[in-house]
């Protein structure tokens, strides 16, 4: 069954052709990003107005690179939150013309569910049920996930997103937007010991907290002259502390609901150090661990498109009065 997937829910344009929820035909993103890079972070009102301008096309690139019709889409899944209002309806909106046009059934899912998906794509399914990290941008958050359709909230962020922190130290450091890729690679050059970073405590042990760390770097910043070098080493222990959290918190989950399985996804999960971190700690705990391919950990339509059959073939569906949830 082909699942034609739209995601618009920040800076990117996305359309995807998934078949039975795991094999991608074709996967289509265009980023507005630079258009918000001199503003240091994104411009809703430009990320809308491009997407209006772009999705026609990338979803025709979509259908082109799947080699297939539109009569061969069976089923149009859309991200309608949580995300930026008018990028979101943009989505929607066109998501709700083609369903409506070809006759198929349209589904609505949420943006943070498909970033749990992301592993299951092009990959065997993986197993229920499991505790999955999502960080990015906008989220920070660990589930317990009995199926897709019964998803618990363990804890989340109290402040920033980790990935948001990422892009505010980037900024605090003189670099550009996003900041996470340009932070992970400073921080290769940096010594991760030379500052003890930490993250701020948390309310309950499953929550984090971002923004106490961010300040921690804007006082070090301001308090001297940095030369090259010195820049790298904030990075690396920034990074450092950061990741840290994320994995700490992530393995207490599966010790807390007593599951060895544990999945992962947003953008921030496109961090080798991250990544390297988790495997070491993976194995040392027996957990077997998911990681979605690199280019699936940022915001993209095939995820989308895969969570959108799963829960299609569970009994679910929108109409089309289908609204944004943001
Ligand atoms: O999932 P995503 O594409 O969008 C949201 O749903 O928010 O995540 C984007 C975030 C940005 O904050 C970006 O700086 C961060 O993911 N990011 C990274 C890396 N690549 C992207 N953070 C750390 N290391 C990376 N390599
Ligand atoms: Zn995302």
């Amino acid at each position: 069954m082909y699942v034609l997937g739209i995601e618009t829910s920040c800076d990117e344009t996305s359309a995807a052709i998934v078949r039975d929820g795991k094999d991608i035909l074709s996967n289509v993103v265009s980023s507005s990003i630079k258009f918000h890079s001199k503003y240091g972070g994104i411009v809703p009102e430009i990320a809308s107005r491009m997407q209006l301008e772009t999705i026609t096309q990338v979803t025709d690139s979509a259908l082109k690179n799947a080699g297939i019709k539109t009569r061969d889409i069976k089923l149009v899944s859309v991200t309608n939150g949580p995300g930026l209002l008018g990028s979101l309806l943009v989505g929607i909106s066109f998501a709700k013309a083609v369903s409506f046009t070809l006759g198929v059934p349209l589904l609505g899912v949420d943006h943070i569910y498909a970033h749990i998906y992301a592993s299951a794509l092009d990959r065997q399914p993986i197993p229920l049920p499991f505790v999955s990290l999502i960080v990015s941008g906008g989220h920070t958050s660990l589930f317990y996930v009995k199926d897709f359709d019964r998803i618990e909230l363990l804890g989340a962020t109290q402040d920033d997103a980790c990935g948001e922190a990422f892009d505010k130290v980037a900024k605090i450091l003189g670099l550009g937007y996003p900041g996470g890729p340009l932070i992970e690679q400073l921080a290769k050059k940096g010594n991760p010991k030379a500052i003890k970073f930490q993250c701020s405590g948390t309310q309950g042990a499953l929550n984090f907290s971002f923004s106490g760390i961010k300040t921690a770097v804007l006082y070090r910043v301001r308090a001297q002259a940095l030369n090259r070098q010195a820049v790298c080493d904030i990075a690396a222990s920034f990074q450092e502390a950061t990741t840290d959290t994320l994995v700490k918190k992530s393995l207490l989950a599966c010790k807390m609901k007593k599951t060895a399985r544990l999945v992962i996804g947003g953008g921030v999960a496109a961090n080798s150090c991250l990544r390297d971190k988790f495997y070491q700690q993976a194995r040392k705990h027996g957990i077997a661990l998911h990681f979605p391919l690199k280019e699936l950990c940022m915001d993209n339509a095939a995820m989308v498109a895969g969570l959108g059959f799963r829960l299609f073939k569970k009994g679910h569906s929108s109409g089309l009065d289908l609204n944004a949830v943001f």
